[in-house]
C-alpha cells in the first residue's frame, strides 16, 4: 500500500509491505540530480556497501540499493514522478501538492527517519562522508563515545538520525517523523490518537535537541512513529558547528524538563525479544 502525506511533491511518501515483524524494511533517498546519483553510486561502491540496481517503485526510476555499516537498506534514485492530484483533490493555490484534507492528523511530510544502531559513530561518519550529509547535534557520552546524531543534507537541520541500540542488535528502528503544520496540530494528535485507541509512548512535549515540538505513538504494527513539529529553524551556515549535548545535559530531560522515558532506550523494530 502506497500512503502520500498530503503536501508530497512524489508518487508516495511510505511503502507498507506485509511482514511477520515490524520494522524499517528500507529507506529512499533522493539524489539532488543525475550526475550527483552517479556520483553517489561510486562513493557507496568505493566504500563496499553497494548492493546493485533494482528497477525503480511505483514512482521512482532506477535505484541503487546499498546498505549503511549497521545493515539497514538503504536506496538511491533521481528520477521520480511528480505527484498530480485527482480534480477533486487540486489546490486552489498551486503552490502546494494538492488539496490541504482536513482529516487526522493531516501529516504534511515526511519529516525524519530515526534509526538505531549498534555503534552510532560509524553510522553517522558514513552519511557524510559517503552520501555527503552534515551532522548538526550530537550527544558525547563522560566516555567519549557518540551515543547519537543528527544528520541533514540540506538546510532543514535534521534528515537522518543514529541512536545506539542498547540491546546491541543491528539493522532497527527507533521512529519515522511526520510533521504537520503547526504545535496545536500536535495537541490535537494527542486527543485523536486517544480516541482512536493508538498507544501514546510520550509526549506531547518539547525535545532539547534540535528543539522540536513531538508526540510519540506506537502504530498498530508495533514500529513508534513520531509527530513532530520542527521550529522554523534552518541551518544556514555552510560551515555550522555541530552541537555536543553532554550526559549531564541530557539527564536534565527534554526542553521543560519531562523525563526522557525509559521505553526510548529499548523499544526498537524489530523487537528484540
Ligand atoms: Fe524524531
Amino acid at each position: 500500500m502506497y500512503l502520500r502525506t498530503w503536501d508530497d511533491y512524489e508518487h508516495h511518501s511510505l511503502k507498507l509491505t506485509a511482514h511477520s515483524t515490524s520494522g524499517i524494511r528500507r529507506t529512499a533517498l533522493r539524489a539532488a540530480s543525475q550526475e550527483a546519483l552517479e556520483r553517489r553510486v561510486k562513493a557507496i561502491e568505493a566504500a563496499g556497501l553497494g548492493v546493485g540496481w533494482a528497477d525503480g517503485d511505483a514512482g521512482i526510476g532506477p535505484t541503487y540499493r546499498f546498505t549503511d555499516p549497521d545493515g539497514h537498506d538503504f536506496e538511491l534514485y533521481w528520477e521520480s514522478e511528480w505527484y498530480d492530484p485527482p480534480e477533486h483533490l487540486r489546490p486552489s493555490l498551486k503552490n502546494q501538492a494538492q488539496a490541504y484534507p482536513g482529516r487526522g492528523v493531516s501529516v504534511r511530510r515526511l519529516d525524519h527517519v530515526n534509526f538505531l544502531a549498534a555503534a552510532t559513530e560509524p553510522n553517522g561518519d558514513f552519511v557524510r562522508d559517503v552520501l555527503g550529509g552534515r551532522v548538526t547535534e550530537q550527544i558525547r557520552l563522560d566516555s567519549g563515545k557518540i551515543s547519537a546524531q543528527w544528520l541533514h543534507f540540506a538546510t532543514k537541520s535534521y534528515d537522518l538520525v543514529y541512536t545506539e541500540d542498547w540491546t546491541g542488535r543491528n539493522g532497527r528502528l527507533h521512529h519515522i517523523a511526520f510533521a504537520p503544520d503547526t504545535r496545536e496540530d500536535i495537541l490535537r494528535a494527542a486527543d485523536i490518537c486517544l480516541d482512536n485507541g493508538v498507544f501514546i509512548e510520550t509526549g506531547p512535549h518539547k525535545h532539547a535537541i534540535q528543539q522540536t515540538f513531538f508526540l510519540y505513538v506506537y502504530e498498530p504494527g508495533g514500529n513508534r512513529i513520531e509527530l513532530c513539529n520542527p521550529v522554523a529553524r534552518l541551518i544556514l551556515a555552510p560551515d555550522w558547528r555541530p552541537i555536543t549535548w553532554t550526559e549531564a545535559e541530557r539527564a536534565k530531560g527534554q526542553a521543560w524538563g519531562l523525563k526522557t522515558i525509559d521505553s526510548f532506550h529499548t523499544h526498537g523494530t524489530p523487537s528484540a525479544d
